[in-house]
């Protein structure tokens, strides 16, 4: 069995279709960081879907479970069911993270594709502070659409991702927390994190997850609920009435780096073993030009047996400084 430094098996890939996204949140893209000067990837550098399909072959060889199609905003990348099709024959737990936006228009193909489902980034209710924090001109009526139909296709279970910031969208918890009660979609509330470099994150800036579910618990009967497995990110919590689910990730508070299962695949064909991480492996080689794809696999193999990330759990004003990728880059 393939395990890393630690221990860790090689179960979860992440993989970024491209870094481009039609939102400018300001805790992953900000404008003035991600604006018309930007140099983002070039479209030619993308890798194929056939070469992503062909990473994925090797990765499930080493043990892999699960797949997330990530960005940017994964359904900017044109044909995206294509690639889902080609994923859904490999007979592995497929997701997709995307901002909404574009959801209503894309759930049938995805669905139809083999996507097993979504989960949405929704920070808010309040029109307002959506449009503030996303700094994007997109209706929260659109994206709660996009929800819609990803139940109507069913792409459930839908998830619900909300990054909470101090003094930008706390109010916002409780409203979603209601709306979305009494239905099988699942909101779980993400402690606000220092990935990248570019959104000038501050410690004060983060509500720990239990006293986010202290302000929750004034007005909601909660008891939490088992994982479903070690490896999952987020705490389970139920309301007591048996009316829905809601999770809190404690990326900073109480890190779950021991755990941690997940590889990254950027646009561009880098391999990386922690979202904080200041580079990648570059397997654009092997991937453009082995036929063999047990290449590809003992390279993979090699990189994970190395991997010796641990970064949310050495969190220190030490290593925030250091250079990492962006959010944006690599997925979420
Ligand atoms: P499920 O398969 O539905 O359990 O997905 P998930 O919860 O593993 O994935 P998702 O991408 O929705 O994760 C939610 C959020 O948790 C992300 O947007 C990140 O903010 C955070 N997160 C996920 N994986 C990691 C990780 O490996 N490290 C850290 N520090 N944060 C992570
Ligand atoms: N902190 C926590 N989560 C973040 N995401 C992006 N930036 C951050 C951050 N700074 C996550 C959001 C979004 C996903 C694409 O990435 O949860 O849903
Ligand atoms: Fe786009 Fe998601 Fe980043 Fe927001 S968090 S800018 S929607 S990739
Ligand atoms: Fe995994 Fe790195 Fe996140 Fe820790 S900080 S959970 S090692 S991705």
């Amino acid at each position: 069995m393939l395990v890393d430094k630690h221990g860790r098996q090689l179960k979860d890939l992440r993989i970024s279709v491209t870094d481009r996204c039609n939102f400018r949140c300001r805790y992953c893209m900000p404008r003035e960081k991600f604006g018309s000067n930007h140099a983002f990837m070039p479209r030619r550098a993308f890798l194929s879907f056939e070469e992503i399909e062909k990473v994925v072959i090797s990765c499930k060889e080493l043990g892999l479970e699960k797949v997330r199609i990530t960005g940017g905003e994964p359904l900017l990348r044109p044909k995206l069911h294509e690639l889902i099709k080609k994923l859904s024959k490999l007979n592995l737990d497929i997701a997709l993270t995307t901002n909404g936006s574009l959801l209503r228009k894309h759930a049938k193909d995805l669905a139809a594709a083999g996507l097993n489902r979504v989960t949405i980034s929704l920070d808010a209710l309040s029109q307002e502070i959506h449009t503030k924090m996303t700094d994007s001109q997109t209706s929260i009526e659109t994206i709660l659409d996009g929800i819609d139909a990803a139940i109507e296709f069913g792409l459930t279970p839908v998830k619900v991702n909300c990054v909470v910031q101090k003094g930008v969208n706390e109010a916002e918890v409780k409203k979603l927390v209601s709306h979305f009660q009494g239905t099988d979609v699942i909101v779980r509330f993400i402690e606000y994190m220092d990935v990248g470099c570019t959104n000038d994150w501050m410690l004060g800036q983060v509500i720990p997850s239990k006293d986010l579910l202290k302000y929750l618990q004034k007005d909601f009967d909660l008891i939490p609920i088992n994982s479903i497995s070690s490896s999952d990110v987020a705490k389970r919590w139920m309301h007591s009435d048996n009316s829905g689910e809601i999770g809190v990730i404690s990326s900073v508070s109480n890190p779950f780096c021991g755990d941690c299962v997940r590889a990254r695949l950027s646009a561009n064909g880098y391999l990386h073993t922690c979202l904080f991480a200041s580079g990648g492996h570059d397997l654009r080689a092997i991937i453009h030009n082995s036929e063999n794809i047990t290449t590809l696999t003992n390279a993979i193999k090699a990189i994970w047996a190395r991997r010796d990330d641990r970064y949310s759990e050495q969190r220190s004003t030490g290593n925030s400084a250091l250079p990492r990728i962006e959010m944006s880059y690599i997925g979420g």
